[in-house]
């Protein structure tokens, strides 16, 4: 494992992300972390970029009992003037900034970091820079505005970088990384989707011992269904899913659900059909905030009462929790925020564990999204949901804007379904991130035969994202509207107008509501 310790800078996952893509083993833990408590033992630590200045008062900085760990170091932006400030304080803030691309030089091509790059563009993000080379070290590369832009220690495998590897605008980042991982380091490049299933279902086996049981909440979305379908494949009928029917999910949801996970996969489904209680619930309510919470609160209702109607008949207990947490919630929870963070603690386990006194089991905890859809295939999850979209916990309920009614539901629903449909039709589902239709609180005049109509408005929302945190909404060719516009408005009922949201986030939000 390669530990890469967190500075707070905004690519400090990347840096995980380019470490798996060559199949190294890597972790992020807060550039806090005490040494002496490290929970394994790591092959090479990078530390990260950073927005702090390693000079100021109450700036963070590494435990020096980094370097008793007799590993290789490799200090990134912060993370090498963190390095300078240790062996010499040589720090200072730089004239100028210097961000986006710059030209390496690679001074020194015997430099093991080095081996195989040559001289190409890599990506800057700085304003402080190194002031004069730390006690030990020599200059191995250079760069138009830093003199200092590759530093290595001249008897330990200690280096420091000024640019980014780890973004892709720097060309040959991967090969850097490579060579202080596998080469410098001797990190085993294991890190694959099928071992992982290996290991993770010894782990959870171990875990849950010979007689427990486990039960989840299953949604029809791919985590939910990944994380089901390993707990199935570990312990079997011993791992209960639960799929509960709010009244709100998409179009066939239910059947498609009980197809896939029950029929096809084999997964122990419990099908609970509340949709009377959550619209019940919803019935009057308009704000979007109270429509989230009685969503979330209705859900933990039920689902602690229908997992305590789960008695398994050897009178084994239902012991773990199933939870489909991915890599991205961990990082946030354990990124460095500044000196004065708080730990955040997982908002997605919500109420459910302190009512239930039941562990929590996370097997998807380590994997990013796409490591989750490839672990997916390999688990022979139909392709169809491998790729599905998110779709969101309190579903239709915010994309039918003002109050929730089974009517209103209904028209959004095949408003969405059509749309879905023609975008997979016109091969376009790969390519957008989330689509799907809203239900507009507003009347609008229309003219359909000879009649006037006062119908309500649909709008069509598709966007592309890589995080969801920043999103652009999606270029279809104007054919493709027309077509999808005039079939809303022709077969569901109710609806006269459909519009196109053309917002990017931000400043709009993904949802309506
Ligand atoms: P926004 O609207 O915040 O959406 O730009 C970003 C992503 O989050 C999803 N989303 C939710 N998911 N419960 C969820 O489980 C929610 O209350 C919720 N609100 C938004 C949204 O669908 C998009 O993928």
């Amino acid at each position: 494992t390669i530990l890469v310790l967190d500075f707070g800078s905004q690519y400090s996952h990347l840096i995980i992300r380019r470490l798996r893509e060559i199949n190294v083993y890597a972790e992020m833990l807060p550039c806090t972390q005490k040494i002496s408590e490290l929970p394994f033992k790591p092959a090479g630590v990078i530390l990260s970029g950073g927005p702090f200045s390693v000079y100021e008062e109450g700036a963070p900085h590494v435990d020096h009992d980094v370097f008793k760990l007799n590993v290789p170091i490799l200090g990134i932006c912060y993370g090498m003037q963190e390095l300078a400030w240790i062996n010499g304080k040589g720090v200072g803030r730089g004239e100028k900034r210097e961000y986006g691309p710059a030209t390496l030089s690679v001074e020194d091509s015997s430099c093991a970091l080095f081996k195989g790059v040559n001289n190409s563009q890599v990506w800057m993000s700085h304003h402080d820079k190194l002031t004069a080379l730390p006690e030990g070290f020599k200059t191995v590369a250079t760069s138009g505005n830093s003199p200092y832009a590759g530093i290595a220690h001249t008897t330990k495998e200690i280096f420091g970088i000024q640019f980014h590897p780890e973004v892709t605008h720097s060309a040959q980042g991967k090969t850097l990384l490579t060579n202080f991982a596998v080469d410098i380091c001797k990190a085993p490049q294991n890190w694959t989707m099928e071992n992982f299933i290996e290991t993770e279902i010894t782990r959870i086996q171990q875990l849950v011992g010979p007689t427990a049981e486990v039960i989840g909440a299953v949604s029809g979305g791919v985590d939910s269904t990944v994380a089901a379908k390993l707990m199935k494949e570990a312990i079997g009928d011993r791992f209960h899913a639960i799929y509960v029917d709010n009244g709100v999910m998409r179009k066939n949801e239910t059947e498609t659900v009980k197809k896939t996970l029950d029929d096809g996969l084999g997964i122990n489904l419990t099908v609970v059909d509340a949709a009377d209680e959550f619209l019940g619930k919803l019935k009057g309510v308009t704000d979007p905030e109270k429509k989230r919470k009685i969503i979330g609160n209705t859900f933990i209702h039920i689902f602690e009462r229908v997992a305590a109607s789960i008695k398994p008949k050897d009178g084994s207990e239902v012991e773990f929790l199933l939870q489909g947490t991915l890599y991205p919630d961990v990082i946030e929870s354990i990124s460095f925020k500044g000196p004065s963070q708080t730990i955040k603690t997982h908002h997605n386990v919500g109420g459910l564990l302190e009512n239930m006194k039941l562990k929590l089991i996370e097997p998807l905890r380590e994997l990013f999204k796409d490591e989750v859809r490839h672990l997916g295939q390999l688990l022979n999850i139909p392709e169809e949901l491998v790729w599905r979209h998110p779709f969101p916990g309190p579903g239709i309920a915010i994309r039918v804007l003002g109050e929730v009614t089974p009517a209103q539901v209904k028209i959004a629903r095949e408003a969405d379904y059509i749309f879905i449909e023609e975008i997979k039709k016109a091969g376009l589902y790969r390519k957008i991130s989330q689509a799907f239709a809203a239900l507009l609180p507003v009347k609008s005049v229309g003219v359909m035969g000879d009649q006037r109509v006062y119908e309500q408005v649909i709008a069509l929302r598709a966007i592309s994202t890589v995080d969801f945190m920043t999103a652009d909404w999606f270029e279809f060719d104007h054919k493709f509207l027309k077509n999808v516009a005039s079939r809303i408005v022709n077969e569901v009922d109710g609806v006269a107008r459909v519009t196109y949201d053309i917002t990017s986030k931000p400043p709009a939000t993904v949802e309506w509501e």
